[in-house]
Order: C-alpha cells, then structure tokens, then sequence
C-alpha cells in the first residue's frame, strides 16, 4: 500500500513555546502508527531542530520545511537552502504552495527548479497543486493542475516521480472552511494519477502519495480519506489544535 501521509502544515502560525507544547500534547496521545502510514509537521524554520528532536524517538513521525529557495547558495540575504535544510536532518518540503506561488511569485519553472534542488539534497518535495476558484468555476481545473504538475515535475526520471509526494489544494477551499466534497477530491485526485500514469506508466502512479487539502478537519477527514485515490491529508488551521490533528492522524487509512 503506498503511504498515507497526514501533514500538518502551521504556515506562520504559533510562537517557538506554542508550536512544542502542541507536539507535546500531540506526542502524548500515543498514536501508533501502521508501516505505511505518516504523519509531518511542516513547521517554521527556526522549529525545525525542535520539531525533529521531539519526533525522532517516535516511528513515522517526521518534520518538513514550509518551502526553500529555489537556488544552490549565495547572495539571496534572509533565504533558506535545501542544503541548509539537509544539513538539519530535514527529510520533507514543501513546495509551491498556492499561497507561495500567489504573495512570492513562484513559478511553474521556478518551483521545477526547488524540486530539482530538494532531491539533489535528499529531501523529499510534498509538492502542491491546485486550481483558483475562477478555474473551478470555469470547469477546466482538470487542464490547469495537469499543466502545474508538467511544467515542475515532468521533467524528472520516473525513480525520482514515484517518491514525490503531491498534495492537491484547490485555493477556493483553503482556509474557507468549504471543502471540495469527497466526490470532487477523488475526481480530481485520479486525474493526477491518471496524468503521471500517462507520463510514466501506472505502477508508478500507483506508487505516488497524492494528499487533499483545504479544510480538512477532524470532521471530514475520515470520509475525505476513504476515497482509493485520496492518501492523507495537507492540514492547515485544524493542524493547530491538538485534539483535531490527531483525530486526523487517527483518520489516515
Ligand atoms: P486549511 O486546512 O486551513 O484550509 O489550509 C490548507 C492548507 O493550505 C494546507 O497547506
């Protein structure tokens, strides 16, 4: 079975003391978890060393970064390398979030050039993707994800592809509290897997871990998780509070 992955994504939320009192409590339940399952916290970056110490005594529990610049080093004054991240013992990142693609101006080939350094560094990209309501709206979300997705993974041999890890949020549901309906999660869903199927045949597309997000609270999780093509959660707001994350951990197939 290919991993199901809930991540907690808290985007520029909680002060250092907030953000390890909620790992506390969220360690604390106990939660055991089965082989192919995971759960990430993609933290801020001065939590990273933090987060991974309260982890590392834990099975499948592991830290991401919320993004890296999309160059080697150099004079980029206040950036954060995949090198960097790498030498902290950061396994995962995330990469092109809607949010960072909307108020930083990342492109499609920007972000292929920050997934090109991020395995060339041993990190693993949760690599995000999504359409804006008036896409939705217009019906051709299904032409847009697939042109996100070529124009930043499609360049990669398929033993790079099959470890990538992507999550689809649809920017219309994030933060809104209006969640794609489990029908439109795993529509849109088997299309990317049908897509990467179509570039680099099925056994690797079956082998891809393909997240929801927006809105994914300790309510909906289990149902939107249910679906064959729906492998875990991208979590924002409800990844804040301790009883819903791991109600959402605990939602994971
Ligand atoms: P919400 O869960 O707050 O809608 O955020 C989703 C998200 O952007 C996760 O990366």
């Amino acid at each position: 079975m290919r991993k199901q992955i809930a991540a907690a994504n808290w985007k520029m939320n909680l002060t250092y003391q907030q953000g390890e009192a909620l790992l506390d409590e969220i360690l604390a339940d106990g939660i055991q978890l089965a082989e192919h399952q995971l759960a990430i916290f993609a933290v801020p970056y001065p939590y990273l060393l933090m987060t991974r110490s309260e982890v590392e005594h834990e099975n499948n529990f592991s830290v991401a970064a919320q993004n890296c610049h999309h160059k080697k080093s150099g004079a980029y004054t206040g950036e954060i390398s995949a090198e960097m991240l790498h030498s902290l013992g950061v396994p995962y990142c995330v990469i092109g979030h809607s949010e960072r693609r909307e108020y930083f101006a990342e492109s499609n080939s920007m972000l292929a050039e920050k997934v090109n350094i991020c395995l060339e560094n041993y990190i693993t990209p949760i690599f995000c993707c999504g359409e804006p309501l008036e896409i939705r709206e217009a019906g051709t979300q299904n032409d847009f994800v697939a042109e996100q997705l070529k124009e930043s993974l499609f360049h990669l041999p398929a033993e790079k592809v099959k470890d990538i890890i992507i999550a689809y949020e649809p920017i219309w549901a994030i933060g809104t509290g209006k969640t794609a309906s489990t029908a439109q999660a795993q529509e849109m869903h088997a299309h990317l897997r049908s897509i990467i199927a179509g570039k680099y045949g099925s056994s690797i597309a079956d082998q891809v871990s393909i997240l929801y997000g927006g809105s994914v609270k300790a309510g909906n999780a289990a149902e939107l998780f249910a679906s064959p093509d729906v492998d875990g959660g991208l979590v924002g707001g409800a990844s804040l509070v301790p009883a819903d994350f791991i109600a959402i951990i605990r939602a994971l197939k």
